[in-house]
């Protein structure tokens, strides 16, 4: 079969599209076909090596965390899935192998996809929606009325933080450049905020909820404008989030870190916010998968609307 391979960390020409082993399920994974796969910042990271504490040296390496596909084989300790079944979810990250006509997976990762997407459609949602939900809701703690401010909502996971947070209810301030704002407006956020003309840090607003999902600014930064038992959450694990939340123990207003990790719960409830019409996925580029070099070079200039899709 056709997949995705890399022999050294490196620059997007790492990349190497060729003949590769089809895998076979044991008794507890399913075999996919896959259709589609996303590229997420996370599978950048990866090739370049940023994660080597968890992929190792033991080359050749896989990529690709989102998939949309068809059930092709169950292992036999398998129940609740039948072949032909049509699914979408992620692996956990550092663990990736989507980018290839077929994977193997357990069936914690994946759930029925969404009937209303098509197999592109849906393979832009799961790591980076999953990402909005847990963040907001089991971080965060979302609730109707708060004021919640997305700091990047034109990327991945912001599109997806913008639409769930109104779909629970909150008042959503969208920060993104000035060219992004129709759309991010179009996304439901009741406010947006121009960062090249404006610094949410220091325009004496306060939010129930920051979500920093471009990770340029801190709890340190944010402080003063988080309500009193306001909460900051950032995707970027370091020594910054370490002495983040050390400050906020001090403090009524909270720093929090989220690490995605593929739910069944999640993916289903997603599904329903995507058939209820409630979230739709922005998809800014569509890429073959042998042409996963310029798809990843793409990711990498930072200006990415929405998602990229890898079409199998
Ligand atoms: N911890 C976790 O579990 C987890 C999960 C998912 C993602 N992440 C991380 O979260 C980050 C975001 O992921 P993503 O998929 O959303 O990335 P992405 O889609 O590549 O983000 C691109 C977007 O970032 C915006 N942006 C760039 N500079 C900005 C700035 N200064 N202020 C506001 N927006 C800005 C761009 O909008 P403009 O063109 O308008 O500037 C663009 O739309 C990545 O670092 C990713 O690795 C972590």
């Amino acid at each position: 079969m056709k997949g995705v391979i890399f022999n050294r960390y490196g620059s997007p020409d790492v990349l190497e599209y060729t003949d590769v082993t089809k895998p076979s399920p044991t008794a507890k994974q399913l075999l996919v076909k896959v259709v589609a796969s996303s590229v997420n910042p996370l599978d950048c990271k990866i090739r370049r090596g940023m994660l080597k504490v968890i992929t190792g040296n033991n080359f050749p390496l896989c990529l690709g965390h989102d998939f949309s596909g068809e059930v092709v084989e169950i292992g036999e300790e398998i129940a609740n899935f039948q072949l032909g079944d049509q699914v979408y979810g992620f692996f956990n990250p550092g663990s990736g192998k989507a980018y290839g006509e077929y994977m193997v997976i357990t069936p914690q990762c994946l759930s029925p996809k969404p009937e209303n997407l098509t197999h592109s459609q849906a393979a832009a949602v799961p790591l980076a929606a999953s990402t909005a939900l847990q963040g907001l809701r089991n971080k965060a703690k979302v609730k109707k009325g708060q004021t919640v401010l997305i700091n990047g909502a034109s990327g991945g996971v912001g599109t997806f933080a913008v639409q769930i947070a109104k779909a629970y209810q909150a008042e959503v301030t969208g920060v993104c450049s000035g060219k992004n704002i129709p759309l991010v407006k179009e996304l439901g956020a009741d406010y947006t905020i121009d960062y090249s003309q404006e610094n949410f840090t220091e325009n004496g607003r306060q939010y129930d909820i920051i979500f920093d999902v471009v990770c340029n600014s801190s709890f340190r930064k944010c402080q003063k404008s988080l309500t009193p038992q306001g909460v900051y959450l950032t995707l970027a694990p370091g020594f910054s989030s370490i002495v983040d939340g050390f400050l906020s123990f001090f403090s009524g207003k909270q720093s929090k870190l989220l690490l995605v990790e593929p739910q069944v719960k999640d993916l289903a409830e997603l599904k329903d916010l995507l058939e209820q019409g409630k979230v739709k996925p922005i998809i800014d580029k569509t890429y073959q998968l042998s042409e996963i070099m310029a798809a990843h070079t793409y990711s990498e200039t930072d200006r990415v609307v929405g998602k990229i899709i890898v079409e199998v």
